[in-house]
């Protein structure tokens, strides 16, 4: 086959991946544990063609060019190493939500370019080989591999960086109420913050504690226990965004309105809702809840100041193989 066509959802990180111990292979200093976000997905075809003097990619219908291209080139000669062979391919790729806002598109990105390119080039890799495959382009990809809730065990090498499930989609009914408060492409990507994580005095205690982050929402994860949930899950993103405010150059991700929904989901705990907020690398936060309260928290958000819009999405499947393009 030398053409294929993949899907892959987007994740949110319940423990955060913030800084490299190797940046071009993409080793990440600590572990992280996140959830796939079913219903938010991206959309790739690959084809091998002789024909092709270099490799072409198409973003929702625009044609990509420069370092964009070059990111996806990169991962294409890995995949044509593997295989054998020499053909440039064309990459179509269609996101169905806003990228370069803090929901990982690069995630579900990479983790489809990885399976649709490694099978149009003939290869069948294994959820673990493909993982690590995904992690080179984008670390947080390694998870959009497996399905439901998953964990990237960080490694030492190129070999043991990869990331497995830890429950199955329907283990626990979580939902993400994401609060869309800008649309706007950020500034500041998540390479170069990796890059300079390591300015700041806090990532070195960040890092130090991680383990200890780890096991507890782990286990949190595990015995679906919410309140323990909350309290690792606020902690990791706060820690994570205070070594990004403190690196050099700074990093300020969060908007007027991102505290509006922190500070608002304070507010409903207090009042007796079970319901957590985490954000990555861009303002738009996601609002944690069960299913049973999920109507209730997307009605409250979408009330607020500086909320434009709210995606709801529940804990979603593996990268697959789909037909067409
Ligand atoms: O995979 P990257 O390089 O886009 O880094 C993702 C970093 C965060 O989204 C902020 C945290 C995470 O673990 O997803």
């Amino acid at each position: 086959m030398t053409t294929a066509t993949a899907q892959a959802h987007p994740n949110i990180a319940f423990i955060k991946y913030w800084g490299n111990r190797d940046d071009t292979l993409r080793i990440p200093s600590n572990g992280s544990i996140s959830m796939n976000l079913e219903g938010l997905s991206t959309r790739t075809t690959v084809s091998f063609q002789p024909s092709l003097p270099f490799d072409e990619l198409i973003i929702n219908g625009h044609e990509v060019g420069g370092a964009g291209r070059d990111r996806i080139s990169y991962i294409l000669d890995i995949i044509r190493g593997m295989a054998n062979i020499h053909e440039r391919a064309e990459v179509i790729s269609e996101n169905n939500f806003p990228s370069g806002t803090g929901i990982a598109s690069s995630a579900s990105a990479f983790a489809a370019l990885a399976l649709a390119g490694s099978k149009a080039a003939g290869l069948s890799l294994s959820e673990r080989e493909l993982s690590r495959l995904a992690r080179r382009g984008s670390g947080s990809a390694s998870r959009s591999i497996p399905g439901g809730f998953v964990e990237w065990q960080a490694g030492a090498s190129d070999e043991d960086s990869f990331a497995f499930s830890i429950a199955e989609p329907g283990h626990w009914d979580l939902v993400d109420c994401v609060a869309i408060v800008s649309t706007i492409h950020k500034k500041t990507g998540s390479t170069e913050g990796h890059a300079i994580t390591e300015t700041s005095p806090l990532q070195a205690a960040r890092l130090a504690d991680a383990p200890r982050r780890l096991e507890i929402c782990r286990r949190a994860i595990l015995e679906r226990d919410f309140n323990i949930f909350t309290s690792i899950v606020e902690l990791d993103s706060d820690m994570m965004h205070a070594a990004m405010m403190t690196s050099t150059p700074a990093l300020h991700y969060w908007k007027p309105a991102s505290l509006e929904v922190m500070n608002s989901v304070r507010q409903w705990r207090s009042e007796g809702s079970q319901v957590c907020y985490t954000m990555d690398a861009g303002p738009n936060m996601h609002v944690i809840c069960h299913e049973m309260e999920a109507q209730l928290i997307e009605q409250r958000l979408r009330a607020l100041r500086g909320v434009q819009d709210v995606l709801v999405a529940r804990p979603g499947g593996p990268a697959k193989i789909v037909n067409g393009k």
